[in-house]
């Protein structure tokens, strides 16, 4: 694997190559991106992944300065799985070499809700760097996880927007033996509060059953949801049951129709905040 830091090393490797797959990452990796890197390689050729922690999409509040930044670790983890082609890990110089004034934002229908009005700027940030990048690697596919499924519907539609010729695929979301869905931001969690994570994917999977049984209206449910988690000393910034294609809110008479659905939720566990989806 060759391991580039700078835009025209990456340019260099990359010559004449029309058939990149990539996998963008901010690194700490586990094994949900190695997978998306196995899919990767079923897609295209080579695959490219990147690591760069992106300033752009964390508030002032948030954990920038404290984000696992493991690049020898992940460096060997990619060398064992034998995925990935060219590892782009510039650093945040090389990526904002001025102040990034020129910005993509989402509409706020779609930027501006769930991550979007707890993170406020997050997915300005994201959609930024994800343009920046793409525009460096130039690939033909990308691959992204379910895990961040509002993410991965922001990038859609831009790339749908802008005709960007980059092919979105999405990844099943990774997860541990007892449902907690792979973050680097789980290494945070203190023993008592990794065994409590699990009851996150436990109480959508409860809110899935009463769904498809069908007699409560989705506000029941998101209250019951949130209850049974703040009762257990979750904070919750929100549960919600939303339509697949948009994230906006169904009608009665759309769940009984079958309209695909999912509910989102994001959680504060302690200081440490999860995220987590399971559709409907
Ligand atoms: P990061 O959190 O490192 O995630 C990189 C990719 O891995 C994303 O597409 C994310 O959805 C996917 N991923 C993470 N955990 C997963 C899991 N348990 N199952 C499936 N996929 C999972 O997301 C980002 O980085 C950044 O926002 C980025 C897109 C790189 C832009 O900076």
């Amino acid at each position: 694997m060759k391991v580039v830091h700078t835009i025209q090393e990456l340019r260099d490797q990359l010559r004449g190559q029309l058939q990149v797959a990539f996998v963008p990452t901010m690194g700490n990796l586990h094994s949900a991106h190695l997978s998306l890197m196995k899919m990767a390689r079923q897609h295209g050729d080579p695959v490219v992944a990147s690591i760069f922690v992106n300033p752009l999409q964390f508030g002032p509040n948030e954990d920038f300065d404290r984000y696992p930044r493991t690049l020898a670790d992940d460096i060997e983890k990619l060398e064992r799985e034998r995925d990935v082609y060219v590892l782009f890990a510039p650093d945040v110089n090389e990526m904002y070499p001025e102040p990034q004034s020129f910005q993509i934002q989402p509409p706020n229908d779609l930027g501006g809700i769930l991550e979007g009005e707890f993170r406020p700027g997050f997915f300005t940030g994201v959609s930024t760097v994800v343009l920046k990048l793409f525009s460096c690697v130039q690939p033909r596919v990308a691959v992204f996880g379910k895990k961040d499924y509002q993410q991965l519907m922001v990038v859609r539609n831009m790339c749908r927007q802008f005709q960007l010729p980059v092919e979105i695929l999405a990844h099943e979301t990774v997860r541990d033996e007892d449902g907690l869905a792979l973050s680097s931001r789980n290494r945070y969690l203190s023993a008592d509060e990794r065994a409590e994570a699990a009851t996150l994917y436990a109480t959508l999977q409860q809110m899935r059953q009463r769904v498809l049984q069908g007699d409560y209206t989705p506000q029941q449910l998101e209250h019951d949801a949130s209850k049974a988690l703040g009762d257990r000393g979750w904070d919750v910034d929100y549960f919600v049951l939303r339509r697949q294609r948009d994230l906006l809110e169904p009608t009665i008479d759309e769940i009984r129709a079958g309209e695909p659905l999912v509910i989102l939720a994001a959680a504060k566990l302690g200081e440490t905040r999860l995220i987590d989806n399971l559709e409907v």
